[in-house]
């Protein structure tokens, strides 16, 4: 299974190279607001599931661009490019994200950012590597000696709905904040230790699964803002381990204010 999603995964992202390369010639929709889909986003997907369904016809899929396909106890979380507006932009911080969970529990993860040169995979028990290398969290243990990342995450405009509580609550405490766009890069960034953390709300399942295995295989820790874990909600926050507990204590009394 795992050179199986290798090999489709690098597929993906020869293909994403391709149509990266010729973005003019692009079909770009407004998904919403704020989110922007494209012909490579679909193709992509439709590629992938058409791989997967013919390999392990019962396997279930759950894909950004066409859903959940039910299945048995194997489950693929597919996000075909996630950075969809630095794609659009001719940025190349953007990634081809795929993870497997066997029974709900993530087992397998691969994140293929072509145009970086970063091929991250995570197998539960066995670690997690960039480019074949074994990566590790970084050993940062104070907040304000970290570097988080985080993205705009906006959905809307009402208080709370567009991140700025947690950054306003947090940007004081911390050494500095970076945006790259993509929530499966933000992740594999803590899992190689070059962030110490990553959080964001509003979002899905398939963006951050494979990230979140990324980061446990490399030592790390993933929860909602409270700190809590559980089942995946809409919110991820994933750490080098060593500063959850601190960055939990700040996102906690936010919540608490915009409750209020
Ligand atoms: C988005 C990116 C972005 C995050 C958004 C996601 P997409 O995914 O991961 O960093 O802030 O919430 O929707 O749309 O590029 O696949
Ligand atoms: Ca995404
Ligand atoms: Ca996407």
């Amino acid at each position: 299974m795992k050179q199986f999603l290798r090999e489709i995964i690098t597929e993906a992202g020869r293909r994403a190279v391709d149509y990266h390369q010729r973005l003019s010639e692009l079909e770009v929709t407004d998904k919403s607001d704020t989110e922007l889909v494209t012909e490579a986003d679909k193709a992509i997907e439709d590629y992938l599931v058409g791989r997967i369904k013919e390999r392990y016809p019962n396997h279930g899929i759950y894909g950004e661009e066409t859903g959940e396909h039910p299945g048995g106890e194997y489950r693929w979380l597919i996000d075909p490019i996630d950075g969809t507006t630095s794609f659009v932009h001719g940025l190349r911080h953007f990634c081809v994200s795929i993870a497997v969970e066997k029974a709900g529990e993530l087992i397998l993860g691969m994140v293929n950012a072509p145009e970086l040169g970063e091929m991250f995979e995570a197998e539960k028990g066995k670690g997690a590597f960039l480019n074949g290398k074994a990566i590790r969290v970084s050993g940062r243990s104070s907040l304000r000696e970290s570097v988080l990342g985080t993205s705009l995450g906006c959905y809307g405009f009402e208080p709370g709905e567009d991140n700025l509580d947690y950054i306003l609550g947090v940007k004081q405490q911390v050494r500095n904040i970076r945006f790259f766009g993509s929530a499966a890069l933000h992740c594999c960034y803590v899992a190689s230790g070059w962030l110490e953390g990553y959080w964001q709300s509003r979002i899905n399942h398939y963006d951050v699964a494979a990230g979140m295995l990324m980061v446990s295989e490399a030592g790390g820790r993933y929860s909602d803002l409270r700190g809590e874990t559980g089942p995946f909600s809409d919110e991820i926050m994933v750490t080098n381990g060593r500063i959850h507990e601190e960055l939990a204590g700040i996102f906690r009394g936010v919540k608490v204010k915009l409750s209020k």
